[in-house]
């Protein structure tokens, strides 16, 4: 059996997030062999600055190298299929960002091509690493909080607020016809879905575009830049920027969501509010290493991350004794790792603890029935009648 350091992996992409997956991998012991940027010329930037030994030319070229068994797709939405499905093809495991796909048929097939290849397969969903929401799985799962009643939260984001914020994210060909619920809400409702172990069923959506126009640069822009000089074009703006969606869970929980980029102030904060028959559990991004209990007839509690005070999954994704705060970073790391322990035994375990593209397309679902709730106006019921029957650990079925 191979070493996690015998491992060679390239990352597509080298823009905000593509950075973020070359550190932690490096971190993990990986070796990060190459990376492909939009052009040549950009992917030798980037390579140059990250300190990475290669800039493929293309994905061809990349598939080419022996020495790269792990491929990260961190495009743009609208590559994620195409890139993925060239990958597999090419006999390689692959770690796609979120949304997995432009459409549930777009994800539909990478199911069915991930599952008919036995390679490791993950879409990153990694809010679920936070140690404290893997130590929230395992007090749901242990029935501290009892019967699991309302799932409430939010994910708010203030960077597309102005009308001259700009990003791809904004172009329906880009990143897809949900703009919030695909970009954050897809994280949240995820994540749900995971500390809950109940499958969203029924939906009712309202979208909100309160920014009608935006500005479009005349030159590429970063996610999250703030640089605003140059010439800009008036560009309609078709996706929202706001969502408010009530939420039936299969297991008879309701919930309710809301998302939006344009709350000022709220830079990432995801919160989330689990009310169980017995107890609550309630949590925010933007103080990652605290999580709230809630009782009736004693005190309410704070959880600070601490790996002497939590379960094995909550002691697996620390890095750092209590008191030293973790952050979005550490939950690529110990998503990573647990996608890397499956590449060094070959293949794809039977069933994987990591978000897979069933997890990924199971979102996608969920997403399509939030986009036709609020064109209808009603509730919507997720249809999973074609849904692939893999599943992983994240989907209780
Ligand atoms: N899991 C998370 O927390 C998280 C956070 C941010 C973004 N994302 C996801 O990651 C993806 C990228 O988002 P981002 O914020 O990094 O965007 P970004 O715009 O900062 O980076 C995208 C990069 O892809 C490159 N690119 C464009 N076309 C390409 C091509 N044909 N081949 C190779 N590279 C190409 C661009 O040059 C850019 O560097 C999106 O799918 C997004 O949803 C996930």
């Amino acid at each position: 059996m191979r070493r996690i350091a015998d491992v060679g992996a390239a990352v597509i992409g080298t823009g905000f997030i593509g950075t973020v997956h070359v550190e932690a991998l490096r971190r993990i012991g990986v070796q990060v062999r190459g990376v492909l940027g939009s052009t040549p010329d950009r992917g030798a930037t980037r390579a140059e600055a990250l300190g990475v030994p290669r800039a493929y030319t293309s994905l061809d070229e990349l598939l080419a190298d022996p020495s790269v068994q792990v491929v990260h797709v961190t495009s743009p939405n609208d590559l994620h299929v195409a890139q993925t499905k060239a990958i597999l093809s090419a006999g390689r495991h692959v770690v796609c960002e979120k949304p997995l796909a432009m459409t549930a048929a777009g994800s539909a097939e990478l199911v069915e091509l991930a599952a008919g290849s036995g390679l490791v397969n993950a879409t990153n969903f990694n809010i679920r690493y936070y140690p404290l929401n893997q130590q929230a799985r395992e007090t749901v799962a242990g029935g501290t909080l009892g019967d699991v009643r309302m799932v409430t939260g939010r994910y708010f984001q203030d960077w597309l607020l102005l009308e001259s914020d700009w990003n791809w994210r904004l172009q329906p060909d880009r990143g897809g016809a949900l703009r919030a619920v695909g970009d954050i809400g897809s994280h949240w409702l995820d994540l749900m879905t995971y500390l809950t172990g109940q499958r969203i069923v029924e939906v009712m959506a309202d979208l909100t575009t309160f920014i009608p126009s935006r500005q479009e640069p005349a030159g590429p822009v970063e996610s999250f830049s703030t640089d605003r000089s140059g010439d800009t074009v008036s560009r309609p703006i078709a996706t929202e920027d706001t969502a408010s969606v009530l939420l039936r869970f299969d297991g008879g929980a309701r919930g309710a969501v809301s998302v939006s980029q344009i709350s000022p102030g709220r830079k990432n904060s995801l919160q989330y509010e689990i009310d169980g028959s017995e107890a609550a559990l309630a949590w925010d991004s933007e103080q990652p290493d605290q999580a709230w209990i809630g009782h009736r007839d004693r005190p309410n509690e704070i959880l600070i991350r601490n790996p002497a005070l939590m379960g094995p999954a909550g002691q697996a994704a620390s890095a750092l004794p209590g008191g030293h705060v973790e952050g979005f970073f550490d939950t690529f790391c110990a998503h990573f790792r647990a996608v890397y322990a499956d590449v060094v035994a070959g293949a794809s375990s039977s069933r994987p603890g990591y978000p897979t593209f069933v997890d990924g397309h199971d979102e996608m679902l969920v997403g399509e029935a939030i986009a036709e709730s609020a064109r209808s106006g009603r509730w919507v019921t997720v249809d999973r009648s074609a849904d692939p029957a893999h599943s992983s650990e994240g989907v209780v079925r």
